[in-house]
């Protein structure tokens, strides 16, 4: 990878802007601040750009590829952009015991994808993430910004009829 000639851009929300500068100054090496950032952006963007990888680098004053070691050696970072719809199963405890797994598979089964890839039409990405905080309501599923919660094998049928019936209203 190439140090680029001129400034590389994201498009993130300004709020992810204003808490990656404050992160930054948590740190008394700019450099530590390598890993959060590559969450924050991920977060926000789905995935992690070569761009991103840039910006990073230029915003912490590293090389690209000082922040390219860190993306390829951690496995939960994305080089790819996800689908318009972001399906996280939780696996933590509780959600395993109650059937996180199996809804997960299911999911992958509903969209004809594998986990971590993304639906043949783009439309769904399928992953596992760890607690979600409503352990109490086990298995649940964060869909972009909202909890689905005790989703089951009858509630994943559900959900998914539902996103393809989302799909198919914008097209
Ligand atoms: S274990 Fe799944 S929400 Fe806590």
């Amino acid at each position: 990878m190439s140090t680029p000639t001129s400034s590389p851009s994201v498009n993130l929300k300004p709020e992810t802007l204003a808490r990656i500068d404050e992160v930054i100054t948590h740190y008394p090496v700019k450099r530590s601040a390598t890993l959060p950032l590559l969450h924050l952006i991920q977060e926000d963007a789905g995935y992690i750009s070569e761009d991103a990888i840039l910006w990073i680098a230029q915003k912490l004053e590293l090389q690209p590829i000082n922040v390219l070691e860190v993306v390829t050696f951690y496995p939960m970072f994305r080089r790819a952009p996800i689908g318009r719809r972001h399906i996280k199963v939780c696996r933590t405890l509780s959600c395993a015991l109650l059937g996180g797994y199996k809804t997960c598979e299911n999911f992958q089964k509903e969209f004809n994808t594998t986990l971590g890839a993304t639906s043949p039409d783009g439309e769904v990405t399928v992953d596992f993430v760890e607690c979600l905080a409503s352990c109490g309501t086990a298995p649940v599923v964060l869909i972009d910004e909202t909890l689905h919660e005790k989703v089951d094998a009858a509630r994943v049928k559900q959900i998914s009829a539902q996103i393809r019936a989302e799909a198919a209203a914008r097209k």
